[in-house]
C-alpha cells in the first residue's frame, strides 16, 4: 500500500514509518519538523517538509501522490502548552486536521483514515478501566482539541459512508526500540519516563508532583504501552478498515496501570543509580488513575502487546537515552 504518514519525523510517526517500511508498504512523510527531527525518517522513505495548516501545500501533496490510506500523526502534544496557548493548539490541531482530510478526501479520494486521539478525550474518569463508550469530559485544550477532530471524522463519514476512519485512543506511549537506536525525543519534554532518566543521567532533582492520590501508593497510576504495541495496533487497524468499511474508536493501552512510584523505582534498578527525588504537591488537573479497558481492540482486532512489560520500557528507554551522551 501507499501510506500517508502526518507528522513522521515525531516519535511514534517514526516508528510506524519504519514498521510499513519493514512490511513493503511505499511511505510518504509530511511533516513541518517544526517538533520532529529529519534524522528521526527512515531513508526509505520520502519527506515533504510541510505543515497541515498551508492547504495549498496539502493540494500539491495529493495531486502528485495517490494515497491508500492516510495515518495522521502530526499535531502538538503538551497538555500543559495546550492551556497556555489554545488558539496556537486549536489552528494546529483541529484547523490543521480538518485541512488534511478535507483536501486527502476531495484531492487526493483517499477514503482510509487513522487518527492519533488520546485517553485525553476521557477527561477525570468515573469508572476505571476507562472502555470506550465513557463520557467524553476532556480537562484541557489538548483532549478538546482530539475529541473535535474525532467528531469532524464522524461528520466527514456520515456525508460520504465510503469513508472509513479509525481513532485510536493511546495512553501513554513510551519505550524505544530494542537495540536502543530510536526513541522518544519531544521539546518540549513533559512524558515520566523522559524527564526521570535524564534527571538520573545528569545527577539532578527529579520533581513527582504528588503523593496523596488515591492510589496504591500515592502517587498517580497510568497505563504504558510501548512504542512498538502502538503502531502494532495501526498495523492490524490498517488490515481491519481495508476488509471492510467503518467508523471505529479503540483505546491502545494494556490495562495494566504502573503508579509514577513504580515507574521510578524501575528506572533506578534499570541505571543501578539513586534518583534524587523531590516530592511536590499536586497539580491541576492530575488524575489519580487513568487504565484502559482494551478490551475492544484485543478482541476485535486480536491487539496483543508483547513489549509492554515495565522492565521492557525501562531497558528500552535506557539504552537510547544512554546513546543521546
Ligand atoms: N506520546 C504520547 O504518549 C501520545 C499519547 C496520546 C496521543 N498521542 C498523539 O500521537 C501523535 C504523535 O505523538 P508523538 O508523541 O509522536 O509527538 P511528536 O511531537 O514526537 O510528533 C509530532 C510530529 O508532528 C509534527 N507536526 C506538528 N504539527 C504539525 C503541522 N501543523 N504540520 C505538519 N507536521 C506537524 C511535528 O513536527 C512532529 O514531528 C500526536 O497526535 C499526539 O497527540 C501521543
Amino acid at each position: 500500500m501507499k501510506i500517508l504518514v502526518t507528522g513522521g519525523a515525531g516519535y511514534i510517526g517514526s516508528f510506524m514509518v519504519k514498521t510499513l517500511l519493514d512490511r513493503g508498504d511505499e511511505v510518504v512523510v509530511f511533516d513541518s519538523l517544526e517538533r520532529g527531527r529529519k534524522e528521526a525518517v527512515d531513508t526509505r522513505a520520502r519527506l515533504v517538509e510541510g505543515d497541515i495548516k498551508d492547504r495549498l501545500a496539502l493540494e500539491k501533496l495529493f495531486k502528485e501522490h495517490k494515497f491508500d490510506a492516510i495515518m495522521h500523526f502530526a499535531g502538538f502534544i503538551s497538555v500543559e502548552e495546550s492551556t497556555k496557548n489554545p488558539d496556537l493548539y486549536y489552528q494546529n490541531n483541529v484547523v490543521g486536521s480538518k485541512n488534511l482530510f478535507e483536501i486527502g478526501i476531495s484531492v487526493g479520494n483517499v477514503n482510509k483514515i487513522i487518527f492519533s486521539s488520546s485517553a485525553a478525550v476521557y477527561g477525570n474518569p468515573t469508572k476505571v478501566p476507562i472502555p470506550e463508550d465513557h463520557p467524553k469530559n476532556p480537562t484541557s485544550e489538548y483532549g478538546k482539541n482530539k475529541l473535535a477532530v474525532e467528531e469532524i471524522l464522524k461528520d466527514l463519514r456520515n456525508i460520504n459512508p465510503q469513508i472509513s476512519f479509525t481513532c485510536l485512543r493511546y495512553f501513554n506511549a513510551c519505550g524505544a526500540a530494542l537495540d536502543g537506536n530510536s526513541g522518544e525525543m519531544h521539546v518540549p519534554e513533559t512524558h515520566i519516563i523522559p524527564l526521570a532518566i535524564k534527571a538520573i543521567m545528569e545527577g539532578k532533582e527529579f520533581s513527582l508532583f504528588g503523593t496523596d492520590y488515591e492510589t496504591i501508593d500515592g502517587t498517580c497510576v497510568r497505563d504504558y504501552i510501548h512504542v512498538l504495541d502502538l503502531v502494532e495496533a495501526h498495523i492490524l487497524v490498517l488490515k481491519r478498515i481495508s476488509e471492510s468499511n467503518g467508523g471505529l474508536y479503540y483505546n491502545v493501552g494494556t490495562g495494566n496501570g504502573f503508579s509514577n512510584k513504580q515507574i521510578l523505582e524501575e528506572i533506578e534498578k534499570v541505571s543501578n543509580k539513586k534518583l534524587n527525588i523531590l516530592e511536590k504537591p499536586r497539580r491541576a488537573g492530575d488524575s489519580d488513575e487513568l487504565v484502559a479497558d482494551s478490551t475492544n481492540i484485543r478482541w476485535e482486532l486480536g491487539f496483543d502487546p508483547k513489549y509492554s512489560s515495565l522492565e521492557t520500557i525501562i531497558k528500552s528507554a535506557w539504552e537510547w537515552h544512554k546513546k543521546q551522551n
